[in-house]
């Protein structure tokens, strides 16, 4: 048994804001929690996952406004599109927490009131620059602009002055326990250099934090002071006892807490590695284990962040190649700790080359040839010869090696290692030439042996990408007609032998089709944007009249059945109601988008688009596929010309 060993495993993302809709960022947490729980599963340990949503504060009752929504109605929405994402991925978490949950809100308030009986809350006056992307107040040393007001070094916007009565927790009294923390327990951070930006920073000294506000009414009500709302990541933090049951079923709460492993991006670190733990010993709870920071992926070298608009829509890539592939490129590119740059270019060449090429065709390849020599049938084989069972023994080395890095969340070794076997058995049969002996009637026993050799490290390759890969992994079991699912297979009784002769197999399709930027990008849009690259050329006044721009209003709006992106639109033209097909489903509900003024040309051919002719077309603009309508604000007569 390894030496961490423990029976129950509690893995956690951070519980995402709702004031936008998921990214490739949020999923890059969501799958990596999700294959550690996979693992941990095969593992025979008896594994909790919880994700969820992170619902109040200012930052969430701000964006609801600008929709004109409640912040309530805002995150039942946004909920929904994060359910939608986790179940595109094959996400397989235990329980999904929302922090507007009433068992939430309460204990969150029992735990405020139990500091503060105890003095580790008290009441007194907080002046300081305040961040509302990170919900955050500056730290002093960030310097004050010409202008006479700061900006967030971590979000790059603007914050400003508060001056309000509120509640502090008394976190300058734990920065020697912290310390003893981090001294008996230097795994609680990691990756390890983490842990030193994480210690230094409390060694330099911690104040107190305020953790109410009277200024954001969405939030969680101070007990017996109702003019305050508790501060949201007081509130937020505390998802990670109540998502376990912590305190409304207790024997769930017993088994799983403390939890195992706290995944979050480097953006949060220091509320969970400082604030966290400070809030727990407070309240007496047993500490964590394991917070791990994952690094950013960034486009075109910043952040990929819904404040800075230059998120990557993850649907545009499963929609057109299921979960798979993206999980495998997220996990596979970098370390958990390091930043990485997203492009579909990168993208697409990891997957053609590690998916397609080296595992897809290496699947496709050997089950052909059982096919073709032995109508599909695991035959009775020759004994192993020498290089035989080094391919047996290199892959009872892989196990052990791939289980040791899956439990340090080394990830992407993993992969690593498992293709550099996936390797080795394309050179097996490089090497093997069986289509050559295929031809000869004397060597059937032999061949039988190098196809099931192969067929056998396929098998043990499926079973070891299966955190990763889920469905890819079952499907090629399918294929070699396991009829157990791999869920139900234990790491420590998988086995290389474990094949059976015998067996029928199915004829394969390709795992991987080999992808292009178009197919997955959508016609549309790769040609946008190749043409966005060529010079417009100019056009005179006359020429621009020609087009008949209109204020039109939205009258009704349903998706078109069976597509993703589509929406059928009656949009009132003032003298008529034209029907439109509009690519925006991705981006826009049709709840939405009802009644909402914007601008449509009515005088473009009309096209037939999945057999709706669509008499018009909306203006919007284009990131990276995803639709942004400009609405607008006042209120323009419906039919209004527009020039
Ligand atoms: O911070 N690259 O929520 P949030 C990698 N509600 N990961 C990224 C990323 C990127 N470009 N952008 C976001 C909050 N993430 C709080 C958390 S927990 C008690 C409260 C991931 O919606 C990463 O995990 O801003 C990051 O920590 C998280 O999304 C922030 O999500
Ligand atoms: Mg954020």
């Amino acid at each position: 048994m390894a030496k961490n060993f423990k029976p129950s495993f509690y893995v956690t993302t951070p519980i995402y804001y709702v004031n936008d809709v998921p990214h490739i960022g949020h999923a890059y947490t969501t799958v990596i929690a999700d294959t550690l729980a996979r693992f941990n599963r095969l593992s025979g340990r008896e594994v909790f996952f919880l994700t969820g949503t992170d619902e109040h504060g200012q930052k969430v009752e701000k964006a609801a406004k600008a929709k004109g929504l409640k912040p309530i109605e805002l995150a039942d929405q946004v909920v929904v599109r994060f359910k939608d994402l986790w179940k595109a991925l094959n996400i397989s978490f235990d329980f999904f927490i929302r922090t507007t949950q009433p068992f939430h809100e309460e204990v969150v308030q029992k735990i405020f009131q139990k500091l503060k009986d105890k003095g580790d809350i008290y009441k007194g006056t907080y002046k300081g620059w305040y961040c509302d992307s990170t919900e955050h107040f500056l730290s002093d040393d960030v310097p004050l602009q010409e202008g006479g007001y700061k900006i967030c070094p971590d979000c790059n916007v603007k914050a400003y002055l508060v001056t309000e009565e509120c509640y502090f927790f008394k976190l300058s009294a734990y920065g020697d326990r912290l310390l003893d923390f981090y001294a008996q327990n230097p795994e609680f951070v990691r990756p390890p250099s983490r842990m030193n930006e994480v210690a230094s920073f409390v060694r330099q000294g911690l104040k107190d934090l305020s953790i109410t506000r009277t200024t954001v009414k969405w939030g969680i009500p101070v007990p017996g002071d109702l003019e305050h709302t508790v501060y949201v990541w007081f509130d937020a933090l505390h998802n990670y006892l109540t998502g376990i049951g912590y305190d409304w079923k207790l024997e769930l709460y017993q088994k799983f807490w403390p939890a195992t492993i706290h995944l979050i991006g480097k953006d949060i670190l220091r509320f969970h590695a400082v604030f966290w733990p400070a809030f727990l010993m407070a309240a007496d709870f047993p500490l964590p284990q394991t917070v791990y920071s994952h690094g950013w992926w960034l486009k075109d070298e910043t952040k990929m962040s819904k404040s800075k608009g230059n998120v990557l829509d993850p649907h545009l890539i499963l929609n057109t190649l299921g979960a798979d592939p993206l999980r495998y490129f997220l996990l596979r590119e970098i370390p958990i700790g390091l930043d990485g740059n997203f492009s579909h270019e990168g993208f697409l060449h990891r997957v053609n080359s590690d998916l397609a090429n080296d595992l897809g065709n290496l699947v496709q390849r050997t089950l052909t040839m059982i096919h073709n020599s032995f109508q599909g049938k695991i035959e009775e084989t020759e004994d192993e010869e020498e290089g035989d069972k080094e391919l047996r023994l290199a892959f009872n080395k892989l196990k052990e090696d791939v289980s040791v890095l899956y439990e340090q969340y080394a990830l992407n070794r993993a992969l690593e290692e498992i293709w550099v076997y996936i390797n080795s058995v394309n050179k097996y049969l490089a090497d093997n030439e069986p289509w050559k002996l295929a031809q000869k009637e004397t060597k059937r026993k032999r061949l039988a042996r190098i196809l099931y050799q192969a067929a056998s490290a396929i098998r043990g390759v499926s079973y070891l990408t299966f955190p990763v890969m889920p469905e890819t992994s079952e499907k090629i079991w399918e294929y070699l007609g396991e009829e157990t699912s791999i869920k139900d297979v234990l790491f420590s009784g998988f086995k290389f032998e474990n094949y059976r002769l015998g067996q029928i197999i199915q004829k394969p399709e390709p795992l991987f089709p080999r992808i292009l930027l178009k197919d997955f990008l959508g016609e549309e849009v790769s040609q946008s944007m190749s043409e966005r690259k060529e010079e417009m050329e100019e056009i005179s006044f006359d020429e621009f009249k020609r087009m008949d721009l209109r204020v039109g209003e939205i009258v009704q709006a349903e998706r078109v059945p069976g597509t993703d992106k589509l929406l059928k639109l009656e949009v009132d033209i003032g003298e008529e109601k034209r029907t439109m097909v509009a690519g925006v489903a991705d981006v826009y509900s049709p709840e939405e988008l009802t009644g909402k003024k914007l601008v449509v040309i009515v005088n473009l051919k009309p096209a037939v688009i999945r057999g709706i002719e669509s008499q018009g077309m909306l203006l919007a603009a284009e990131t990276e596929g995803k639709a942004i309508i400009p609405f607008f604000e006042s209120d323009a007569p419906t039919g209004a010309k527009v020039k």
